[in-house]
């Protein structure tokens, strides 16, 4: 099946950081976004230029940094703005200018003040003026999901017809469903872009949870930039994930054939440079990157893992740069994955020994949330009577609180 290409837009370092507890320096948002070329995304956007001298700043060295692929800044459609984000980009190899202005209602009546009437116009000037900079423009029309559609659209072919090349329609308050999305989507292709050459672009947040799904909705209807960060970090509940998209895109190419250029291997450790930078990691349950997402503690699912991996795994650890799979013991667990560790541990029990050390496992693992190698090393000794291992020894073997398959 031929395959379309879709590209990264990542905004880790802008939507991202734009989170609580997420504020990047500037050494910290170069290193990030050095990782993020070798990750392989098309386009970084590493600030808004306007908002502070520290963004300024960040979107000037990140550009001096990453010369491989796209560097964005934004800005409103405001003069000014967009002259700061021209100039904090001037000496970019590949710049985009991402400008932008909200389109419904609730945005236009209590934010900005403004008639739809002048939001078209101010769409068209900051368009123009940024194309002056640059070959390479962005708009966004912020809120596009609780947009009158018929207004969105006026909007978006007016920054067409000024120049922009990408248009974006965020779902800013992660308020819309995928089928919803989809249809908004199928009609910007129709009755704005047509057969003209416009990317459209999706951003979404995860406010009910359902920003990924959303965001593959809009690749399937025909949207060919997806905006994400790291670990799904953002504004509120967060951003799209990078690493659910790109791995739902890579997992099911059977159902949605879409090429990144992400090396996937990297995702794992792009996202624990993030962790390590923002100072918190992400929940353990996340998929990808999570420290469960390739952990088993069932006995079943132990057993078909030791099996055959694929029982229970729908991807490699090693093709999302995790290490290893590991198998947790825990009083969910079953008798192969003790007998496993034991010979892992160097120990050969035979089957009373095997069963009398599953039940004292079982036993101490009501009481205590895992059982460690240094646990299970005290209960073969109790069981076989041969010497416990040096607690040194013990504590360099253990990995984790896990053992990996
Ligand atoms: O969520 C949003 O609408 C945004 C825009 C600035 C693209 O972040
Ligand atoms: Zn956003």
């Amino acid at each position: 099946m031929s395959q379309h290409r879709v590209s990264i837009f990542d905004t880790t370092l802008r939507d991202g950081e734009q989170s609580p507890g997420c504020s990047m320096n500037l050494r910290e948002k170069v290193r990030m976004a050095i990782k993020l070329q070798d990750l392989g995304v098309d386009i970084i956007e590493a600030g808004f230029p306007i908002a502070s001298e520290g963004d300024y700043a960040a979107v000037r060295a990140v550009a001096a940094q990453c010369r491989e692929l796209k560097v964005a800044a934004l800005c409103r459609t405001a003069e000014q703005d967009v002259a700061r984000a021209a100039e904090a980009l001037k000496d970019a190899a590949h710049a985009r200018i991402h400008t932008f202005c909200a389109t419904s209602d609730i945005h236009l009546e209590h934010k900005l003040k403004k008639s739809r009437s002048e939001v078209i116009d101010m769409t068209r000037a900051a368009v123009r003026q940024a194309r002056n900079y640059a070959e390479d423009v962005e708009f966004s029309a912020e809120d596009a999901t609780r947009s009158d559609i018929d207004y969105l659209c006026e909007v978006l072919e007016a920054a067409v017809d000024a120049g922009a090349s990408v248009l974006n329609v965020p779902d800013t308050v992660g308020y819309t469903t995928p089928v919803e999305y989809t249809h908004l989507v199928e009609q910007v292709r129709e009755r704005v872009v047509r057969d003209r050459d416009v990317i459209i672009s999706v951003h979404c947040h995860n406010d009910l949870g359902l920003a990924v799904a959303n965001s593959l909705a809009a690749i399937e209807a025909g949207a060919r930039q997806v905006e994400c960060t790291i670990n799904g970090i953002g504004e509120r509940a967060g951003n799209a994930s990078l690493e659910e998209i790109v791995m739902a895109l890579h997992v099911r190419a059977d159902r949605l054939p879409f090429a990144t250029n992400i090396k996937t291997s990297e995702l794992y450790p792009t996202s624990q440079l993030l962790s390590s930078i923002v100072g918190f990691d992400v929940q353990p349950n996340k998929a990808i990157v999570g420290r469960n997402a390739f952990a088993h503690e069932a006995g079943i699912h132990q057993d078909g893992m030791l099996k055959d991996r694929r029982t229970y795994e729908i991807m490699r650890p090693e093709d999302v740069g995790v290490p290893r799979t590991t198998l947790v013991l825990g009083k969910h667990s079953g008798r192969h994955a003790v007998q496993k560790r034991c010979e892992q541990l160097g120990h050969e029990l035979t089957r009373q020994q095997l069963d009398a050390a599953y039940r004292l496992m079982t036993t101490l693992a009501d009481t205590q949330k895992h059982i460690t190698d240094a646990d299970l090393d005290r209960i073969v000794s109790d069981v076989s009577g041969t010497p416990r291992r040096p607690a040194r020894e013990m504590a360099a073997q253990e990995a984790g609180y896990g053992f990996g398959v």
